[in-house]
């Protein structure tokens, strides 16, 4: 109602002169909309797009005159696109262990923009990037927002920072005498600081930094603590003057609870968090980026893809925990986001983890809210994205089926628009 104003206000006369576009947009035609925010699914929309923004809503079309692009989706579901708070574009799926040796830097970028168009292909028009070789994401991204290279919108955090030995890049396979000293690596709470200023200078948008040990990192504990509290919170402490927001890599259980102390606005993986934890993540608003999906491919492709007996024990340790642990979560009421860590796994699959998320309790459409609305809240982007509201970025995707009835339908998406531009539309074709 509002936009039929806005519309209606474009006086003709500026549109006779040529100063406002006779030919104003895109016409989305007679998708049902799954509507995030109360629970409902509106029936034959009417969606309109101007540039790269939703300027109209309506079950009827009050649009002014003008040579509109019809689309029409009849039959199919529209939804906002989907968001993913932990991906890795410039890490492969079959690239694991020993072969990761063999990746430069420059070949992880290239691999990057192969992987940012099949992850956009696949409805995540959003992506925060948590770790990347150098400034590989940031750079990838500056190709996308310039039209080079097709892809999310993506927040990249740059180099992860981490302890010496720690999961966070550092613990490779190398020998004592063949190191090398990775671009995140900061010990003590003025070393970690520097790092989150580095990573601001070379435009990162998030900060990452590793609160445990890792599966997939040789010779870390999961369970073990990297990190002080003292440097925690000197990381959370510099990333806030600098208004960044902080993810934290954090599988046991002393590591989540201090990043969580500490203040972090994500844990990621958060495998073996405690009830307590959980508790104060609730009272603070924390989000739980809970990766649950990855398991059953680290533990079925995982040998293949070169991932080492080392990792594989790991996994075997917490894949089932950390699902167990997803459902207390979610049970308990904490703000959960959807992060996959694709790259670990194939890109364009990460929608695999909503089956995975309903199988562990969710509602297909608490899954969803997820992926869309409860990210753009972690991302502070609740303005721009993650539903179908007047003003918001044009990101949508559809789909021919019902993915409130069964949410593999979004394993394979029909219809793809990112800021205005349709990257695919097989609807109705
Ligand atoms: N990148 C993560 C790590 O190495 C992958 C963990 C995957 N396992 C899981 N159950 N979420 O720690």
């Amino acid at each position: 109602m509002k936009m039929k104003q806005i519309l209606a206000a474009i006086p003709a006369a500026l549109v006779a002169a040529g100063l406002a576009s006779a030919a104003p947009g895109t016409v989305l035609k007679g998708a049902d909309i799954i509507d995030f925010e109360d629970g409902k699914v509106l029936r034959g929309q009417v969606v309109a797009i101007e540039d790269d923004k939703i300027t109209y809503i309506g079950s009827e079309r009050r649009l002014p005159d003008g040579e509109w692009t019809e689309i029409d989706l009849t039959g199919a579901t529209l939804m906002p696109g989907l968001s993913d708070s932990h991906v890795h574009l410039t890490s492969g799926a079959n690239v694991h262990g020993f072969r990761r040796l063999t990746r430069s830097t420059s070949r992880a970028a290239i691999s990057g923009v192969v992987n940012a168009e099949i992850t956009l292909l696949a409805g995540f028009t959003t992506v925060r990037n948590l770790g990347a070789p150098g400034f590989t994401d940031i750079d990838l991204k500056k190709a996308i927002d310039e039209g080079e290279v097709v892809g999310p919108r993506i927040i990249g955090a740059g180099q992860s920072i981490g302890i010496t030995g720690g999961h966070c890049g550092d613990a490779t396979l190398l020998p004592y005498e063949a190191q090398r000293r990775t671009g995140g690596r900061a010990d003590g709470p003025w070393e970690v600081r520097q790092k989150v200023r580095e990573n601001k200078k070379y435009g990162a948008q998030v900060i990452k930094f590793c609160g445990t040990g890792g599966v997939l990192s040789p010779n870390t504990s999961i369970n073990a603590q990297q990190y002080s509290l003292e440097e925690m919170k000197a990381i959370v402490d510099e990333a806030r003057l600098l208004d960044l927001k902080v993810a934290v890599h954090a599988h046991g259980p002393r590591g989540i609870q201090s990043a969580i102390e500490a203040g972090v606005d994500s844990v990621e993986h958060a495998s073996m968090i405690t009830d307590e934890s959980i508790a104060q993540a609730v009272e603070q608003g924390t989000f739980l980026s809970m990766d649950i999906y990855v398991s059953d491919y680290i533990l079925s492709e995982g040998e293949a893809a070169g991932i080492l007996e080392e990792s594989l024990a790991k996994e075997r340790m917490v894949g089932r925990v950390q699902r167990e642990r997803f459902q207390a979560a979610f049970e308990a009421g904490a703000n959960m986001a959807f992060g996959s860590d694709a790259g670990v796994y194939p890109h364009g699959t990460n929608a695999r983890q909503f089956s995975k998320m309903v199988e562990w309790g969710m509602s297909p459409m608490q899954a969803i809210y997820t992926a869309t609305l409860s990210n753009a809240i972690l991302f502070g982007l609740e303005d721009e994205i993650g539903s179908i509201s007047v003003g918001k970025s044009a990101d949508l995707i559809a789909v021919e089926g019902d993915p409130l009835r069964d949410t593999r339908e979004l394993e394979d998406v029909d219809f793809v628009m990112k800021d205005g531009v349709v990257y695919l539309n097989e609807i109705n074709q």
